[in-house]
């Protein structure tokens, strides 16, 4: 039988704040997606979809759950094991430009995650322009700066950047919300297209509830910290479950 890509079981997460109660943000979170799965996220703003996304990333410690990913158990790794984590599961952002260090290229950006995996520079540099080519980029563009690109073109860089290690899962975080329709259908385009030939699962967070049917197979719905439906894409939006799912849908209207 085939193992989930990502088994997220209880996850919970408060936050400690000065002067201030404790804020539970994301709350028993349980699901899990399949391998070369596309799995969407969507809630209300504040609904804790974020904290999902940093908390299976490690880049938040979860309270409590546990998080299996690509069959380990990565929970409450560090040091070489969370670094190694990078193999596994990659993120794009809402924000490409900021997601990339100023000072450095495009190319150095990509770059990087493959040297730390022992690739040596001239292969990995190589590899960034192969990967930029394959995202729709020109091959010179390794020797851009982030300011010296437009956002779309810059989204497109940090693809190629989630794409380096080759990682089994991918998670987009309002990947493309921040981008004008066209360059989002293309790059939407982009990304059905990367599915098809590596298989990866993606977990695509989104406010567009029309896009998250159109392109993801089943759907997560979040309200206040807490997972309140879960259903194939198509049933989400013809047969709604749960009051809050029917309100999202009706303010998308
Ligand atoms: N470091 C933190 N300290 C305290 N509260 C936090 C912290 N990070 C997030 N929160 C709170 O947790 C809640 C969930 O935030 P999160 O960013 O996960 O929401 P979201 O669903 O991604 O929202 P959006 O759609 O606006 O991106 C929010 O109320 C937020 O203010
Ligand atoms: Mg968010």
């Amino acid at each position: 039988m085939t193992e989930p890509i990502l088994q997220v079981a209880g996850l919970s997460k408060t936050f400690k704040r000065k002067g201030q109660p404790d804020f539970t943000a994301v709350e028993g979170a349980t699901f899990s997606i399949m391998p070369g799965e596309c799995v969407g996220l969507v809630g209300g703003s504040g609904s804790g979809k974020s904290t999902i996304a940093q908390m299976v990333t490690r880049l938040l410690d979860p309270t409590s759950g546990t998080i299996m990913l690509n069959g380990r158990d990565v929970t409450s790794v560090r040091g070489g094991e969370l670094r190694a984590m990078a193999k596994d599961v990659q993120m794009v952002f809402q924000n490409p430009v900021q997601s990339f260090d100023p000072r450095r290229t495009l190319g150095h950006g990509i770059a990087e995650s493959l040297r730390n995996f022992g690739m040596n520079k001239s292969e990995a540099r190589n590899r960034a322009a192969e990967l930029l080519v394959r995202c729709g980029l020109p091959a010179d563009f390794v020797d851009r700066y982030p300011r010296e690109v437009s956002g779309g073109q810059c989204q497109r860089a940090a693809i190629a950047r989630a794409l380096a290690p080759n990682p089994p899962l991918i998670i987009f975080d309002e990947a493309t919300s921040a981008l004008d329709v066209t360059v989002q259908a293309r790059i939407i385009d982009l990304l059905r297209d990367i599915r098809r030939e590596r298989n990866a699962a993606y977990l695509f967070i989104c406010h567009d509830m029309a896009l998250v049917q159109d392109f993801c197979d089943r759907v997560l719905v979040m309200q206040s910290g807490r997972i309140v439906e879960e259903a194939p894409a198509f049933q989400v939006t013809t047969s709604p479950q749960h009051p809050y799912t029917r309100q999202l849908l009706d303010a998308a209207l």
